[in-house]
């Protein structure tokens, strides 16, 4: 299967949506910062959001950023309709980890969610499916809701493998204990991160739908309740008709993020 790009297909996502008022549960939107941040602009670029959520209907917004800034946003988000969550955490809850920062830190800044098995942690840190498990383990320990990172290389998806690979990173990324309460998948194809292309709606919702399989046969029970987010350049233009795919529970924003007017222009584009 080819990968399927235009960046924004409009019309194709608008042939499978699904109406605002038929979604069952509010989406979660989710800014990963990724390491871009100095104090002065985080702080301005959290305030500007705080301002935003203030009028509300942004649905419920995780902003993760750089570790430096966690408790600098902590204040600023305080007593706002934005959650705090980390990028990354180790496995272990303390110890000798030279540049780690543990599950409990996190919970201890202020966070309430951690990203774990991050593509760019996957590829650029060696982490595997069993690693990602064990951090969000750790993540569960810490009282942190996971948000467990999956999906595929453009090269998975040539050789018509894309299905497959979520299913297994689905399976083994997940560790006991995980439930719809303190773990969201977000589906990433590899090859639409920063790239400004992202899959036609049917292969969304084809990975979504692949998501919550593997997480049933994961745990022999239903995934109907869990939050299953779609990342990979996620922009205001095409966020509301990404939203709008069956199975899409919410987004999960790298570069869009990092300015407030068009990170709320995508909170709201579920409505
Ligand atoms: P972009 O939105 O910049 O493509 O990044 C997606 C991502 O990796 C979010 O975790």
């Amino acid at each position: 299967m080819r990968v399927r790009v235009p960046g924004r297909e409009t019309d194709n996502c608008r042939a499978t949506a699904m109406p605002p008022e038929s979604r069952h549960r509010r989406p979660l939107l989710v800014a990963n910062w990724k390491m871009n941040g100095l104090h002065a602009d985080g702080l301005a670029l959290a305030s500007a959001l705080a301002g935003h959520a203030a009028a509300g209907e942004g649905g419920d917004i995780v902003v993760c950023p750089p570790a430096t800034l966690l408790f600098a946003l902590r204040a600023v988000f305080a007593g706002s309709a934005v959650a705090l969550g980390g990028q990354d955490c180790h496995t272990a809850a303390a110890g000798a980890h030279t540049g780690d920062v543990s599950a409990s830190m996190l919970a201890d800044a202020g966070c309430t969610h951690v990203i774990v098995g991050h593509s760019e942690r996957r590829a650029g840190h060696g982490e595997g499916d069993e690693t990602v498990a064990e951090k969000a383990a750790a993540a569960h320990g810490a009282g942190l809701t996971a948000i467990v990172c999956v999906g595929e290389s453009a090269a998975d998806r040539d050789s018509g493998h894309a299905l497959t690979v979520i299913g297994r990173q689905v399976e083994g990324s997940l560790p006991d204990g995980a439930a719809p309460e303190n773990t969201a998948i977000a589906y990433e194809p590899v090859w639409a991160i920063g790239s400004g292309r992202t899959p036609g709606p049917a292969d969304i919702a084809a990975a979504h739908a692949e998501v919550r399989a593997g997480w049933e046969r994961r745990f022999s029970g239903s995934g109907a309740a869990l939050r299953v987010l779609y990342g990979g350049s996620v922009t205001a233009r095409n966020a509301g008709e990404i939203l709008a795919v069956p199975g899409v529970d919410g987004v999960l924003v790298g570069g869009a993020s990092l300015s407030a007017d068009t990170f709320w222009q995508i909170c709201r584009a579920w409505r």
